[in-house]
């Protein structure tokens, strides 16, 4: 059966039973506790709860929802998705327990033709809660569930709430018994991939508080009103009734794998590693596809954040299985297609969402590669160190330059064995937060503050003297602290001053704010540490009083700071420069995306699709510099700005000008571009210019950053040293220094080639001793022991390798291994089957599940191949018997 008849069938069946059906809300609903919507009853919340009244007693939706707490689950076991349908019949206040528990059963078991699913009833087991007697004796005695067949859980399992305060009940769940080759006997108490979940009743009663977990809240009392909530999961019952292994090989799934094999060549069903990538391929673009489809975009923070970690670990998994082109589109125009006659609003919106998921894949495609090197760099060091843990600056660099969300990186290092240092992490992102915060506050103040400022926007611009003097008489018009008006300030205090004129320039146009000082003839004086404009027109100087008191009115000197304003002029002629030499290497398309410079440095961010190439920066640096050496006359003239447009002045796009303009001119035709920042007065006082990067920020727009003046030429010397430190220690010249480091990697990966050969012969050599040692239990050959120091990797080669040599037996190949100490402490253990092992009923995946445990560990595979790891060296032995006990 099809999922998109399941929905239909539940939805009917409900219907006919008097419930009003309600399309599924957007995966995004107004709700400060959570992040998507995770369950079926969230729209309904507020009837539960009793604060609005339901337009209905009974209601019956199919609801979108996601759910990414297990996202690392996804692809290992077979049935976690973070996207699903949820089916629900909602009762508020009209029918509870009985009526419930009736519905369900019946739309489960009746025949396909009358509606129902066709469930064999003998394969349903209910649980209820401990003391739940009432649904315990519904489903013994008028249902006629063997008593056998239902079990009582505690509050972890059978309690539901949304995880946050609100609504909650005790429940009652439905499983369904896959059979044995699932797992073993007992019901859901047992196994949970055996029986697996597919129908949850909720007796909707009482309201929980605050509190963490699933069972570590407190009740805080009852509903108004006995209601019923349900969720089916349409996914799993998919995966029932079209007899497949896992829920991403249903109908809506499945084609996004067999695109994904398609466009990577690999194939699907032959690797495990590979099909979990397979499956969060087809699960993950998915639920892109349907998180943009509700109006997410990819960003850093809150829902952008996990579509970006959802997206990104679809191209990545794309890339680990060989793709090397990009594939999004075609995954996500795929998932779309397939969701769509259920969800028709998706094909309105197929194009954005498509082009959404592409951005989102250029974007990382670019720095993944470098990433990727970085990370494993920093594995490999962190390895050869002997340390387990990745330092919280590589993750950082990795987050901020790389674009790897953190979760990735945490990922990564899992499957390298190590761990990343997370503390290290955050608090480099609280300090980056704290700046950018800082930075916008200073920026905010004035402009909340609008209110204090009226009258002197009223009464007219501040004017500014700074294109022609240094030092300017000026009085206080105002003084205002903590956002008030004050008379006067005394020594200590911060606050900001509004002077009738001033030569200090408040920041705009990129350029920083200057700084320098206010005084007075009696010894008062303030520090400027910030100017910023109020409205384009109020400067607004922030200020601490280092001498003396100011007052209202008084008569002073405002001075500019001379060596910070010539090292900012020096940084935005240079800005000018760059531009203009960027235009003519790159062409007209480069233009401006935003600037900023201050004393020393500039950046700048243009509109260009690819990094710049190491010719075209080197281009750049060689005309800017040119062009300082020509000593080129800086003009600056006022003009209308249609007649600065008409000499091909260079405007900001989307920037508001007013009708007279600014132009700042620097060898005629090379630089002219509409600016009301200070430069200097012929461009040689610029100084060198050296590129010190080139990056992306943000889809289409790249960076180039410079130092100018001394502190180019600081960098340069910087750069020298550094160069002198190498050729020193090489022992070479220094134009020789890149030769001979060449010739050292070379040297250094041939050693590592020679001791993993050197390993691998080891390994090699005492796996054929493990040969001479294999017991015969039965008729069955084990062939098993412990290697030291092998990764799963290793262990596998070793452990297939052996079992190559006892095919034509009926052999289990079983081997441990064991790395690191202490906490790091690893121990992977790697298990094959012969064909006639397996024809005998041994299957490697089962006896993987059944001694991970004694190593204090996990794992799974396939009936030939499966492996594992644990923590526990100490039960390898215990292991080991277990092994022989199960294939005797
Ligand atoms: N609200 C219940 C659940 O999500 C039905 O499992």
């Amino acid at each position: 059966m099809q999922t998109h008849d399941i929905r239909k069938r539940f939805l009917d069946h409900f219907i006919k039973a008097g419930h009003t059906e309600v399309p599924s809300a957007s995966l995004i609903l107004d709700d400060p506790n959570l992040l998507f919507v995770n369950a079926g009853m969230v729209p309904f919340k507020p009837y539960f709860l009793g604060e609005q009244t339901p337009p209905y007693d009974r209601a019956t939706s199919v609801q979108k929802c996601v759910r990414t707490l297990d996202i690392d689950e996804v692809g290992i076991t077979t049935r976690h998705n973070t996207f699903f349908q949820m089916a629900g019949n909602f009762s508020f206040g009209d029918y509870f327990k009985r009526e419930a528990i009736g519905f369900a059963w019946s739309l489960l078991t009746n025949s396909v033709e009358d509606g129902g699913y066709g469930i064999d009833p003998q394969k349903l087991w209910p649980t209820v809660y401990l003391d739940d007697d009432e649904a315990e004796a519904i489903w013994r005695d008028e249902i006629g569930v063997p008593a056998e067949r239902i079990q009582r859980r505690g509050l972890k399992d059978n309690y539901w709430s949304m995880g946050v305060p609100g609504p909650c009940g005790p429940c009652s769940e439905i499983f369904y018994d896959r059979g044995p080759e699932y797992g073993i006997e007992g019901g859901p108490e047992a196994d949970e991939d055996r029986y697996i979940e597919i129908w949850n009743l909720v007796f909707m009663q009482n309201v929980r508080g605050e509190g963490g977990g699933k069972d570590n809240y407190e009740i805080l009392g009852p509903l108004p009103k006995k209601n019923i909530d349900t969720g089916m999961g349409i996914e799993r019952v998919a995966c029932i009734l079209q007899g497949v292994d896992n829920v991403y090989e249903t109908d809506l799934l499945k084609p996004v794998i067999d695109l994904a094999a398609e466009l990577t060549g690999r194939a699907y069903g032959a690797d495990h590693d590979d099909d979990v990538k397979f499956r969060v391929i087809a699960d993950h673009t998915r639920t892109a596809a349907m998180l943009i489809g509700d109006g997410v975009l990819p960003g850093n923070d809150g829902r952008g954040y996990v579509l970006r970690r959802l997206l990104r670990r679809v191209v990545r998994s794309a890339r680990l299985l060989g793709a090397d082109a990009p594939t999004m589109g075609a995954f996500i125009g795929r998932a779309v297609d397939l969701m769509a006659p259920a969800y028709p609003e998706l094909a309105d919106k197929r194009g954005h969402i498509v082009s959404v998921g592409i951005g989102e894949e250029a974007s990382f495609s670019k720095t993944l590669a470098a990433g990727s090197k970085l990370f494993a760099d920093a594995a490999d060091a962190t390895k050869a160190a002997k340390r387990s843990t990745i330092s919280g600056s590589d993750a950082f660099t990795l987050h901020d330059t790389y674009g790897f969300p953190i979760d990735l990186t945490l990922e990564m290092a899992a499957e390298a064995g190590l761990q990343v240092d997370q503390d290290g992490f955050t608090s480099l992102m609280a300090e980056q937060k704290q700046r950018a915060k800082a930075d916008a506050s200073a920026r905010k103040t004035g402009h909340a503050d609008a209110g204090v400022y009226r009258d002197f926007l009223d009464r007219g611009p501040t004017e500014f003297t700074g294109f022609d003097e240094l030092m300017s008489e000026a009085r206080v018009l105002g003084l205002v602290s903590d956002g008030v008006r004050v008379p006067v300030a005394t020594a200590g205090q911060e606050l900001t001053v509004v002077l009738d004129r001033t030569p200090l320039y408040a920041e705009s146009g990129g350029q920083i704010a200057d700084t320098g000082t206010i005084t007075t003839g009696s010894g008062v004086r303030l520090r400027v540490q910030d100017v910023q404009k109020l409205g384009k027109t109020l400067w607004l100087h922030k200020v601490v009083v280092d001498e003396g008191e100011i007052t209202e009115g008084d008569e002073v000197i405002a001075a500019v700071d001379a060596g910070w304003r010539h090292g900012a002029t020096q940084g935005h002629s240079g800005t000018h420069m760059v531009h203009a030499a960027l235009r003519q290497v790159l062409g007209p398309g480069a233009t401006q995306a935003g600037s900023l410079n201050r004393p020393g440095y500039l950046r700048f961010d243009f509109h260009q699709g690819s990094p710049l190439t190491e010719a075209q920066r080197r281009e750049i640096e060689e005309i800017s510099n040119a062009a300082v050496e020509a000593n080129h006359q800086v003009n600056t003239f006022e003009t209308g700005v249609a007649e600065a447009k008409a000499m091909g002045a260079l405007a900001l796009f989307g920037e508001n000008y007013g009708d007279v303009v600014r132009v700042v001119e620097i060898g005629g035709p090379f630089s002219m571009e509409l600016c009301g920042g200070t430069h200097v007065a012929s461009s040689a006082q610029i100084g060198p210019i050296t590129v010190i990067g080139e990056s992306s920020v943000g889809s289409g727009v790249r960076r180039v950053e410079a130092y100018v003046g001394m502190d180019s030429f600081r960098y340069l010397s910087k750069e020298r040293a550094l160069m002198a430190g190498l050729a020193s220690s090489l022992k070479v010249p220094s134009d020789e220094v890149p030769g001979r480091v060449e010739q050292l990697v070379t040297r250094l990966r041939d050693a590592e080639k020679q001791l993993e050969k050197v390993r691998a012969e080891a390994a090699r050599a005492a796996a054929g001793s493990l040969l001479d040692d294999a017991v015969t239990v039965g008729d069955t050959l084990v062939v098993g022991g412990q290697l030291p120091d092998l990764d799963a990797n290793g262990l596998r080669s070793v452990v297939t390798d052996l079992r190559a040599r006892v095919a034509d037996r009926k052999a289990v190949v079983a081997l441990f291994s064991s790395t690191g100490d202490g906490a790091d402490t690893k121990v992977p253990f790697v298990i094959a089957t012969t064909g006639a092992a397996r024809d005998g009923g041994i299957k490697a995946g089962d006896l993987v599940k059944e001694i991970a445990p004694l190593v204090g560990g996990r794992g799974g595979g396939k009936p030939d191949l499966a492996q594992g790891s644990g923590t526990d060296p100490q039960g390898i032995s215990a292991a080991a018997t277990r092994i022989r006990e199960l294939v005797g």
